[in-house]
């Protein structure tokens, strides 16, 4: 029987491949050279150019299960996570996909198919939808396929929206494919409150959209105009969660397999008893998109998808602390994801202990703001006097305590109340113009911030260095003294800080006048002139001698972190061609990120032969050369120079070995040894044709190693294993897990079988007919048909009537054998039943089910049945 959702997603991959489908595995979440889209959406997003005609592949007919998030762009779902059973910002999508293939027809009957054949719903379960003026597709449904007319229902445009505004066109964002499609819906039950799509209670939970089938027609323009694709195609898109509901009999998508282990071992972290609470979908949704979000290259800042990312790892957090988080918590659950999905996702296995270093850090800052933001809104709130939160205490909280604006929104929808967004916008808006003229002290001078002077670089090879203060400044313009608690710029004649430039940050440290001290926070140059930028710690007088120390700590894991730059620089080249270029660069104390141009991902394979190529040239421990030369004579060198730089005359070459040759005025190590190591943390695209990788060295890649080795400890741990066999354990234990799944499952069917063998002795008479009633609770409701076929079929000729209590449910069956159907009908019986525990149900004269909502009266009802009987026969 089909009913995990790895079986669903194995069986819907398997017809499509029957039906001459190339299987595709998922792609990234990160949409390939795609500008227009924030994040794969759907199934069809890596066909996009396919369909479009601007690329073509070896097959006309693909399929795939894709992973998709919907938070961010023309598909959010963010807001509603958590208040409805079957929004998810992570979600994956089965779709079969035809490139001017097949269409109408065949689309439609691989479908239906599919649903009721290989999965075997019941036909009067399922609904349709068509575009309203879809004619072909309503005859295809009803004449071919035999849906009845009144199961087929016809959606327009939106009332006051534009044309194609409907739920029966599709379109993928503002631009790009789009088309009229039909809509397959499952009915959930009466029991469940909504009407059909297109009444006025389709919002309702009843009635659910299980599958898209989109017939791909137009590409639209930026402008909004519909220009045709080169071939009408097709494709579809179906929820695995929700069909997974469906199959294993619950309603909502957080009781299915792949949300139940997350949320119990949510619960489990957080201790909390309630498996049903809000804030555990929350969380156990979060996990799933922000782990898949890293694995594909996305890191949490502060704009585009990195913001995306950001948000939905506050908003976790976020729950947690709803729930009284202790600690950190969040990033715990990565593990237990990597169980429920890593066979499907290996990637995730992959990057696990990555994934679990990023949300960590997040929940280590975040955490921070949170315990204080919380305590201020919630103090707001009371005092509210109305249902409004002010736009000035929204900004507040975002501007004095950095408490997100859309995380104020959230809570105040929990407590059904709003936040004054435009109020809040003005205020933003009039922070930005105060920004704008206050940003002296930013990296844009204004003109009080000029200076004449020209300082000399000492820290090549100096990191202290005695030296005069030729000007200072405070936020007003030159002065000749920055008093104690003073904020201002210290402008030396000598100086051992480096000014941020060529992507190395600039240094920090303390410049010192006999007691007094300023702190240096950031050096930038300013003109010829380098500026500290800082903090006075007593007065600073102009003119005085002071000493200049660098934090020679940080400014070590620099130049590490600096000299990796240029290794990993030639290493890429090396590997991938000539045609890498450096795109950009930023060299701190934590970390090396450099953005290089080239067509495609580079693949892990080439990642590892990277890696090793630079710790084979740490490992040489070349010596590091610098010199001053011409231009030319650098060039001709085989130095490399950046394209559209300019350079003085006269420029200086860093050399390492025979390995790097590079024009760069940075500081760097003295030999390549004092690297340590060095690992890759992370490979992205970032716009189109340019990848990022972010590395790490020295101490930091040591840690970077460790967590790496923490995790494979905690394997090894849980399945009572050394490192060296946890592995061959792991696929022991799921090997074996697989058998014992194997053996319930067969095991289940033999007591089934059982239980109806027994049952059949209670069977009475009644005036010379058998009657089998029976209330066989803690049998599994889809068994039911398989129990009354068999009773039946062991009854030889009688009447069978089961019914048992599922929860707060009902589930009823009625059998009759063929030679009684002209006395009893199934239909009625079961009927009859069901109005005694608030249901209605009905169905074939041999054979009906139907539910109900009052279990308490389920002994009573079966117990009217005799009665019943006697009067008909
Ligand atoms: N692309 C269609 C959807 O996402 C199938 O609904």
């Amino acid at each position: 029987m089909i009913k995990s959702s790895a079986q669903i997603r194995q069986a819907f991959l398997n017809h499509f491949a029957k039906e001459q489908h190339q299987i595709v595995a998922s792609s990234s979440l990160v949409p390939g050279n795609d500008a227009t889209l924030l994040f794969t959406n759907a199934g069809m997003v890596p066909f996009k150019d396919v369909f479009l005609g601007a690329e073509s592949r070896s097959y006309t007919r693909a399929t795939s299960s894709q992973r998709c998030v919907r938070a961010g762009g023309k598909h959010n779902d963010l807001e509603n996570v958590g208040y409805t059973a079957r929004h998810h910002t992570f979600f994956e999508m089965l779709g079969n996909f035809s490139f001017g293939d097949y269409f109408k027809p065949e689309a439609i009957r691989f479908a239906w198919s599919f649903l009721t054949e290989t999965l075997k719903l019941p036909v009067e379960k399922l609904m349709v939808t068509v575009y309203e003026t879809d004619d072909e597709a309503f005859e295809i449904w009803n004449k071919e396929i035999g849906v009845p007319a009144d199961k087929i229902v016809r959606i327009g445009d939106k009332p006051g929206g534009k044309k194609f505004e409907s739920d029966n066109f599709w379109s993928m964002g503002d631009t790009g494919p789009c088309g009229p499609c039909t809509e397959i819906f499952y009915d959930h039950g009466e029991h469940i409150w909504g009407g059909p799509p297109g009444s006025p209670e389709e919002d309702g939970d009843r009635f659910i959209e299980i599958w898209n089938l989109v017939f791909m027609q137009f590409n639209r323009q930026a402008d909004g105009s519909l220009d045709n694709l080169p071939k009408p195609s097709v494709d579809t898109g179906m929820g695995l969660e929700r069909i997974a509901a469906i199959m294993q009999g619950v309603h909502s998508n957080y009781e299915i397999d792949l949300f139940q282990g997350l949320i119990k071992a949510a619960a489990e972290l957080l201790d909390v008893k309630d498996l049903n609470h809000n804030s555990l979908k929350v969380i156990a949704d979060h996990i799933r998109s922000c782990s898949f979000m890293i694995a594909d290259g996305v890191m949490p800042s502060n704009e585009g998808r990195g913001y995306v990312l950001r948000r939905i790892i506050r908003r976790a957090i976020r729950h947690g602390h709803k729930l009284e988080a202790k600690s950190h918590f969040f990033h715990k659950l990565v593990a237990a994801l990597a169980q429920q999905m890593g066979e499907a996702y290996p990637e995730l296995v992959k990057q696990q202990a990555v994934i679990e270093k990023i949300l960590r850090i997040e929940e280590e800052q975040f955490g921070r703001t949170l315990d204080r933001g919380m305590a201020l809104l919630e103090d707001i709130i009371a005092g509210l006097d109305g249902k409004q939160i002010a736009g000035a205490d929204v900004f507040k909280l975002y501007d004095t305590y950095g408490f997100p604006a859309d995380l104020t929104a959230d809570i105040a929808r929990e407590r059904e109340i709003t936040i004054d967004e435009s109020g809040f916008e003005t205020h933003m808006q009039a922070q930005r113009e105060r920004a704008q003229q206050a940003s002296q002290f930013g990296t844009d001078y204004n003109e009080q911030l000029k200076s004449e002077q020209h300082t000399s670089f000492t820290g090549y090879t100096n990191s202290d260095y005695s030296a005069t203060v030729v000007e200072l400044f405070n936020d007003q313009g030159k002065v000749s003294t920055l008093g104690a608690g003073e904020k201002g710029v210290v402008v030396l004649d000598n100086t051992p800080f480096y000014a941020e430039s060529g992507g190395q940050v600039g240094d920090t440290g303390i410049i010192s006048a006999g007691d007094a001290e300023f702190e240096v926070t950031d050096t930038v140059k300013l003109g010829n002139a380098f500026a500290h930028h800082g903090i006075a710690r007593g007065n600073i007088q102009l003119n005085a001698r002071v000493k200049a120390c660098i934090d020679a700590e940080r400014r070590a894991a620099i130049v590490k972190n600096h000299t990796a730059t240029h290794l990993l620089h030639a290493a890429l080249r090396n590997v991938l061609g000539d045609h890498v270029t450096q795109k950009g660069s930023l060299v701190d104390d934590e970390k090396l990120r450099f953005d290089f141009s080239h067509f495609e991902a580079v693949t892990s394979d080439e990642l590892r032969v990277i890696e090793q190529l630079v710790n084979q040239q740490i490992r040489n421990n070349s010596q590091r050369e610098t010199a001053l030369m011409q231009i030319d004579e650098a060039k001709a060198k085989g130095a490399m120079a950046l394209f559209g730089e300019k350079y003085d005359d006269e420029v200086r070459v860093v050399t390492l070995g025979d390995f790097s040759t590079e024009l760069c005025g940075g500081v760097h190590v003295n030999a390549t040894g004092e690297i340590g190591l060095f690992k890759i943390t992370s490979e992205a695209g970032i716009a189109a044709g340019v990848r990022r990788i972010e590395a790490v060295t020295g101490e930091a890649a040591l840690a970077f190693v460790e967590a790496q080795t923490d995790t494979l400890d905690a394997i090894s741990a849980l399945v009572k294993s050394d490192r060296a066999n946890a592995l061959t354990k792991v696929e022991q234990a799921i090997q074996k897990a697989k058998q014992l799944e194997k053996e319930v499952a067969q095991l289940k069917q033999k007591m089934a079988a059982q239980a109806g063998s027994d049952l059949v002795s209670n069977a009475i008479e009644i005036n010379g007919v058998k009657a089998l009633v029976a209330n066989v609770e803690g049998s599994d409701p889809k068994a039911l048909r398989d129990m009354v076929d068999d009773l039946k079929n062991k009854l030889g000729s009688g009447i069978v009537m089961l019914g048992l209590a599922n929860g707060s449910k009902v589930n009823l069956i009625a059998g009759v054998t063929k030679d009684l159907t002209s006395q009893v009908k199934a239909g009625e019986l079961v009927n009859m039943v069901a109005q005694q525990v608030g249901g209605k149900g009905g169905g074939r004269p041999d054979m009906a089910q139907a539910g109900g909502s009052q279990p308490e009266n389920l002994d009573s009802a079966l117990a009217s049945v005799q009665n019943w009987l006697s009067e008909k026969l």
